[in-house]
This record gives C-alpha cells, structure tokens and sequence, in this order.
C-alpha cells in the first residue's frame, strides 16, 4: 500500500515573546508530535475545535512553515529540511487552499491572474499554452468563461471558491490541502463546492487533507478521519468506522455536537463545555482528560499517550481519560 505523505512527529512550535526587551517567553506548542500517511488519491478528513493546530498543520506539511521538529515525506521525498529553492519545483506537487477565497485571493489581480500566477512562478508553456491552460481550469471547475476578466470581489462566495479551486489544481498537485475549503459558504452552496472537489479528485486522481471543524461535512467526503485536540491526532479510523464505533471521548463529544437523526445515538449526547485550552501551557497529563477533570488526570502526567492500533486501522491515544474500561485495558496490552 503506497503513501503519498507521510508525516512523522511533527512539531511546529512557535516562540512567543512579550516585555520590552521583546524576549522569548514561552513556546506556543501548536502542533506537537504528530503522525499519520495519506495514500494517493484518498481524502483524509482532519477534524477538531477552533485552535486546536489544524491549519499549522497544514502549513507545515505545504511548508509554508518550517517545521520544528519531525519529518514530511512527500512521494518518498523528505521534503522537511529543503530550502524554498529545491521546494519550488516540487510544489507542484502539493498545494493548499483556504477557507476565505476573498482573503486569499490577491484582490488586486482578476480573475485570470489568479489563477496563472502558479503557471507563472513555475514558468510552464509559453504565454500562450498558459493563457489556455486558464480557460481549460475555469472551464473545468464550472465557472463561466466571462469571469476570467472579472476581479474575485465581483464573484460570489462559491465563484471564488471556485477559482481557488482552479488555481489549487492548476499545477497537476497530487495532495492538496483543503483548510475548511466550504466552512464559509452557504449550505445550499457548500454542497456544490464539495461536489465539484470529489468529481476532481477521480478525474485527476488527487488526494486531500480536508480540515473542517466539525464532523458532519468531513464524513461524507473522506475515506478515514483523523481527530485532533490541543496539538495531538487523538484518533484515526475510516470514516465509516468513527461515526459507529468511535473510541475516544474527544471524538465521541464532537460526534454529539452534531444533530442526530439516529434514535439510537440520541440522548448519548457529551457536552463540550469551554474552549480547546492555550498551547502555551499545556496541560501536563492528557490534555482532554484535564478539561473534563476526568479523576484518573493525575496519573496520565508523564505517560506516554501514543496511538495504538486498537483494532485493524483503527488508531486511538491510549489514555485512560479517555477510553472505556474494556479499550484501556486493550490499549495497554498493545503498548
Ligand atoms: N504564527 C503563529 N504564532 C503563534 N501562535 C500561533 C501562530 N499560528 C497559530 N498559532 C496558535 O496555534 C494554535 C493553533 O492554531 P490554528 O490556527 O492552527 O488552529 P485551527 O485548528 O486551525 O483553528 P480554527 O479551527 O479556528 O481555524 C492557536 O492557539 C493559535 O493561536
Ligand atoms: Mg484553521
């Protein structure tokens, strides 16, 4: 079975300073020792509360970032360490797209430039071959042939998502990073992006890392699904295997967070109560065992709380916060 990326204790730290001499005061621990691989053409949905790291994560894995520590193999390339000169040619490979198409998008280019501007930087074709491969991508992500000359603010919110799907796939990526690409559209409207996202992805055989913050958009469209808090991937499971039989009780509270239809799933619901905590100070122990108080806390200070594979491609923190009686005993037989 092939990996496209792999991703191996990633950590991206961020410094952060204060008082007049501006010194280092603390580190900002947003991403914090994290794994997982996605295979070519799979759609991995990267799921958890605001602030939890899913978009440094992100951009550490595109290298927007440098990483602090860890390692991001991409297509058997360890592409961690490389300077922005050896990246370049291989960006083509994989790209990101964010939420706010407005934000993102260059206000000051139409809509053409937008999308040419990777042609450009990576200086494929002629100027002819790229104004065509322009027309091609507005066809191809149904825009009309009119909005090239348009600028994105003249667009709707799902037009320009649309040209950020264009530009996003304008290179031939293999692995795009999709940072809660519909999270700011409307509903009848969301559906059509991801539609238009899925039909891509078979005809270009395109693999995603899709972030959403909640669980219910992230289901339909992924094949597993990888749930993070404060940092940490706490599980991943296929996603039919999360919804029914999800383990941990992070995973389990988001899945309440989302309106049941199913008989059987109501009145099971978790509340969620607070915020995802600061990285700066994380709690010493296990991270969501400190914020339901859960009584075994204090003996998670200190222990390892490394995914284990508790059944067959089924990975959860082996925390005894966090698992039933019967899984953690499971969990440290497989540790
Ligand atoms: N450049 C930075 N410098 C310092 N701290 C940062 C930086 N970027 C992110 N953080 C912090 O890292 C944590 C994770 O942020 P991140 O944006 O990755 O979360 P997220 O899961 O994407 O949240 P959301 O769902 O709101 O988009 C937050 O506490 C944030 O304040
Ligand atoms: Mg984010």
């Amino acid at each position: 079975m092939s990996k496209l990326l792999e991703v191996e204790n990633l950590k991206m730290h961020f410094p952060v300073k204060g008082g007049v001499l501006m010194r280092q005061r603390g580190l900002v621990k947003a991403v914090d020792g994290v794994s997982f691989f996605i295979r070519p053409g799979e759609t991995l949905g990267l799921v958890g509360e605001s602030g939890c790291g899913k978009s440094t994560l992100g951009k550490a894995i595109v290298r927007l970032y440098d990483p602090s520590a860890g390692k991001v193999v991409f297509d058997g390339q360890d592409i961690t360490k490389l300077g922005q000169g050896s990246l370049r040619p291989l960006r083509q490979g994989f790209q990101m797209m964010f939420q706010d198409p407005a934000e993102s998008l260059n206000s000051r280019f139409s809509v053409a430039q937008v999308i040419r501007e990777p042609l450009d930087i990576q200086k494929l074709g002629s100027v002819a071959d790229r104004d065509a491969k322009v027309r091609e991508l507005v066809e191809a992500v149904g825009l009309p042939a009119s909005s090239v000359d348009k600028y994105p603010s003249e667009l709707s919110g799902g037009q320009r998502q649309r040209v950020g799907v264009a530009r996003a796939i304008a290179l031939n990526p293999r692995l795009i990073v999709l940072d809660e690409p519909v999270s700011a559209l409307d509903v009848s409207v969301q559906s059509q992006v991801l539609n238009l996202l899925v039909e891509l992805q078979e005809k270009l055989d395109l693999a995603y890392l899709f972030i959403a913050h909640d669980l219910a958009v992230v289901k339909h469209i992924s094949d597993r699904v990888a749930v993070m808090y404060l940092g940490k991937i706490v599980e991943v499971a296929s996603s039919e295997e999360i919804y029914k039989n999800p383990k941990h009780a992070y995973t389990k509270a988001l899945l309440s967070a989302i309106p049941q239809t199913d008989p059987e799933r109501q009145g099971q619901r978790i509340k969620l109560e607070g915020e995802v905590p600061s990285p700066i100070d994380p709690p010493a122990g296990s991270a969501f065992g400190h914020r339901i108080k859960h009584p075994r806390y204090e003996e998670t200070i200190g222990m390892d709380l490394a995914l284990v594979e508790i059944a067959p491609d089924h990975w959860v923190a082996a925390d005894p916060c966090c698992l039933s009686e019967e899984d953690w005993e499971k969990a440290q037989e497989l540790m």
